[in-house]
């Protein structure tokens, strides 16, 4: 049984929860059958301020294979930055759904509707943090090595959200991370995020190594990267490619790192920009499975959170 009410941060998670997530998920992809009546009669509600194909698709086929169903609120239905108090929002949607799911941009919000609803929230990202994704490359990382102890993870580009995630995701299983970003602030991790991922890196003894130099994803089993334009970020475009340029996942990046190197990214992406097409249409590309995965992961994270009392 997790530990946890709620699923906001990797960070909030022990490493057995993330085993203990990880199995289920593994288990359900293998053996869907037992699980189809799991949530029978549960509601989830899917609240979304940004765009969301992946997401909503994962969970509503997530919870239809678990037995449960799904309703959905897209922008134009809620604000949560300006309408009623999010406390009443939480109180109120608590009182008819199971759980809830939100995909905003102010993590706070996630936080808020968490301590005031008293059904479990999960986080289907904000600007701070992208856990579904990192739990879904974490299991298919295992399925590509089995193991994740001893892996060391290279991520090249923005300092964002998902970066955060796999700062967490890498602390908690054993991982070397090593992250592969311009010198300038903007464009790092957040000082607090790198700071507590340091602390559960020692903490594990594993390696946590920040550089500007490329030639630091040598000999990595994974190399990553997510979009350099994020959601919200659309009227910085041009600084923005401008500044990153140089640290596009190349086949030569791909051959610094080995031939058994598989290459990751959560999508949507943008070839010929954070990754050139010959990488991820390549050999080497797992992203694919990345994007199943985020299907039983997710199961796993509604199995244990709304399906234990
Ligand atoms: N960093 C990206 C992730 C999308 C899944 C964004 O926030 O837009």
């Amino acid at each position: 049984m997790l530990k946890q009410r709620h699923f906001l941060s990797l960070s909030d998670y022990s490493s057995f929860d993330i085993k203990l997530l990880l199995d289920t998920a593994d288990e359900m992809k293998k053996h869907p059958k037992p699980f189809r009546k799991a949530l029978k009669g549960q509601i989830l509600i899917m609240i979304f301020e940004t765009p969301f194909l992946r997401t909503r698709i994962s969970f509503e086929a997530g919870m239809s294979h678990l037995g449960g169903t799904t309703q959905v609120l897209a922008s134009e239905d809620i604000r949560l930055d300006w309408d009623e108090p999010i406390a009443d929002t939480a109180a109120v949607l608590s009182r008819y759904v199971d759980g809830i799911m939100v995909r905003t941009r102010q993590h706070q919000t996630v936080l808020d509707l968490a301590e005031s609803g008293t059904v479990p929230v999960i986080n289907g990202l904000t600007d701070l943090e992208n856990p579904c994704q990192a739990l879904a490359d974490l299991q298919t990382l295992r399925e590509k090595f089995g193991r994740l102890e001893g892996l060391k993870l290279t991520y090249i580009g923005d300092g964002n959200n998902m970066a955060h995630a796999l700062l967490h995701a890498t602390a908690r299983t054993g991982m070397d991370c090593t992250l592969i970003m311009p010198r300038t602030e903007k464009y790092q991790c957040l000082p607090g995020v790198v700071a507590r991922a340091r602390e559960e890196h020692e903490q594990q003894g594993t390696r946590l190594h920040i550089t500007d130099d490329l030639n630091a994803a040598r000999g990595s089993h994974v190399i990553y990267t997510d979009t350099w334009v994020s959601m919200g970020q659309e009227a910085d475009r041009v600084q923005r490619i401008e500044a990153f340029r140089g640290y596009s996942v190349t086949q030569e990046v791909m051959e610094l790192a080995g031939s058994s190197a598989v290459f990751m990214h959560c999508l949507p992406a943008y070839r010929g920009y954070e990754v050139m097409p010959e990488v991820i249409d390549g050999p080497q590309s797992i992203i694919y499975d990345q994007a199943e995965n985020r299907m039983w992961a997710q199961m796993a994270v509604l199995y244990h959170l709304l399906g234990e009392e």
